[in-house]
């Protein structure tokens, strides 16, 4: 079972997209909102059985419900509002992640948990200390989103099909993304051969900031994350080995330690199954670090 602990948009969204991917035989979605979660539930279902999907979603708001679960999702928290940077909802969102993963801890003790949370990587640092799960065992999604958004700048500056398209983002889900120009390609043809430093120095900023723009023009970002959050379900569900950015524990990878934040990460059944580690030029291993300081900064608030 899969269980998705927030039923706001961005829940419901990866909701949908999981059940429309048949992921699962049964998909749980909690709320401490009294009837959003079961309301979700049941308008999701009416959907699925139109196209004859045997998905079955159930909406809860007692976590105790949650118990068995293979996956779960924690979207729970406030979402950025025009201005504000994912880093500004740390001690809001912090308590509410808190109490998510102690109910995690007591009613899916050996399920795998998906931070989706803002600010991403700190909600990952402390699901996976207050949990205590295995490190391969809580990882965050953040990279395999801001691919999504530079995969389509990619796409809208060269034309090329977006089937051609493989891009990479890794580092932290923020400010201090990295967009990896060098580690992207179409049909194999490295990114740098194909477009301008300039249109590239482009592009990466408009990865960078395009979720603000988003949320400016509708409120919130809904498809992309909950896509995103499927995606990597369906690699661990499948046992795809899919190579994907997440945000996870890292123990002297990249030189660095006691931290989460985005690398690429083969996933499958048993989550983190393996970190890649990129030979990083100087510039991007000085932004990779500006992620990491803003990450360890963060975590040092959190008073764990
Ligand atoms: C975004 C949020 C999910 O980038 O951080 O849309």
């Amino acid at each position: 079972m899969i269980t998705i602990v927030g039923s706001g948009k961005v829940g419901g969204a990866a909701a949908l997209f999981t059940a429309l991917r048949k992921l699962s035989d049964e998909i749980l979605l909690l709320d401490v909102v009294q009837g959003l979660p079961q309301g979700e539930a049941m308008d999701l279902n009416h959907m699925l059985s139109e196209k004859g999907i045997d998905v079955n979603i159930r909406g809860s708001n007692d976590y105790s419900e949650m118990k068995g679960s293979d996956i779960v999702v924690v979207v729970a928290g406030s979402g950025r509002k025009l201005g504000m940077t994912r880093m500004d909802l740390l001690k809001i969102n912090a308590s509410i992640v808190k109490g998510v993963v102690e109910n995690i801890k007591k009613y899916a003790k050996d399920s795998m948990i998906i931070p989706v949370t803002n600010p991403l990587d700190p909600m990952v640092y402390l699901t996976y200390k207050v949990s205590g799960f295995q490190k391969n065992r809580v990882f965050g999604m953040g990279g395999m989103l801001d691919l999504s958004r530079f995969m389509q700048f990619i796409h809208q500056a060269t034309g090329f099909s977006r089937d051609s398209i493989r891009a990479l983002v890794i580092g932290e889900h923020g400010e201090n993304m990295l967009p990896l120009a060098r580690y992207s390609t179409v049909s194999g043809i490295q990114l740098t051969s194909l477009l301008s430093k300039q249109k590239l120095d482009e592009i990466v900023q408009d990865t960078r900031h395009v979720a603000s723009k988003v949320i400016e023009l509708k409120g919130a970002t809904v498809h992309a994350p909950g896509n995103a959050i499927s995606a990597i379900i369906k690699a661990v569900v499948r046992d795809t080995k899919q190579v994907i950015p997440v945000a996870t524990y890292l123990d002297g990878e990249y030189g660095y330690s006691d931290v989460t934040i985005g690398v690429p990460a083969v996933i499958g059944k048993g989550g983190v199954e393996k970190i890649i580690e990129l030979d990083l030029d100087s510039k991007e291993k000085e932004l990779f670090k500006k992620g990491i300081e803003s990450v360890k900064t963060a975590i040092s608030d959190l008073e764990l």
